[in-house]
């Protein structure tokens, strides 16, 4: 049997490209989430998002060669993440997902696991 990932389903790299591209527009412009971001250019942290998400949905193992094991808790720790930084990365991402308009379920499956994510690494109570 053959099985399509999700990887697959969403139209592969482009659509990651594509959501990630858009999220980070918003963030650039984002005056409590820019400055959270250690490099003047954000193309690098576009890139390791992006290739991250390709990763966990079934696509290739790129970010885990470059990057090794996501621990993904444990690379947040030096940002300040509190609830309103939460919920500005969480609308960027609602807007880059309205933008790329994959078909309801499959919206639907990515829009909970990056909110169940990102409820996970908030590290900073208001
Ligand atoms: C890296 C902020 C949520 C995945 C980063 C960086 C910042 C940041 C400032 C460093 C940029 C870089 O140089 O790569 C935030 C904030 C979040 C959030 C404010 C709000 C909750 C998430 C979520 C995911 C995620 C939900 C995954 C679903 C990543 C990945 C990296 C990263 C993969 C690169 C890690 C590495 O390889 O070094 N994030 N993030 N982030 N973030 Fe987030």
């Amino acid at each position: 049997a053959q099985e399509v990932t999700f990887y697959e389903a969403v139209g592969g790299e482009e659509t990651f490209r594509r959501l990630v591209h858009r999220f980070y527009q918003g963030v650039a412009e984002d005056p409590l989430l820019r400055p959270l971001y250690p490099e003047e250019d954000l193309g690098p942290a576009e890139e390791r998002l992006r290739l991250f998400l390709m990763q966990y949905w079934g696509g290739p193992h790129t970010y885990s060669m470059r990057r090794g094991h996501p621990r993904l808790r444990m690379r947040h720790v030096p940002f300040t993440i509190g609830l309103k930084e939460r919920d500005a990365w969480l609308r960027h991402m609602r807007d880059a997902l309205d933008e790329v308009a994959l078909p309801p379920e499959l919206d639907k499956m990515m829009w909970d696991y990056l909110t169940m994510a990102a409820h996970s690494l908030v590290n900073s109570p208001d």
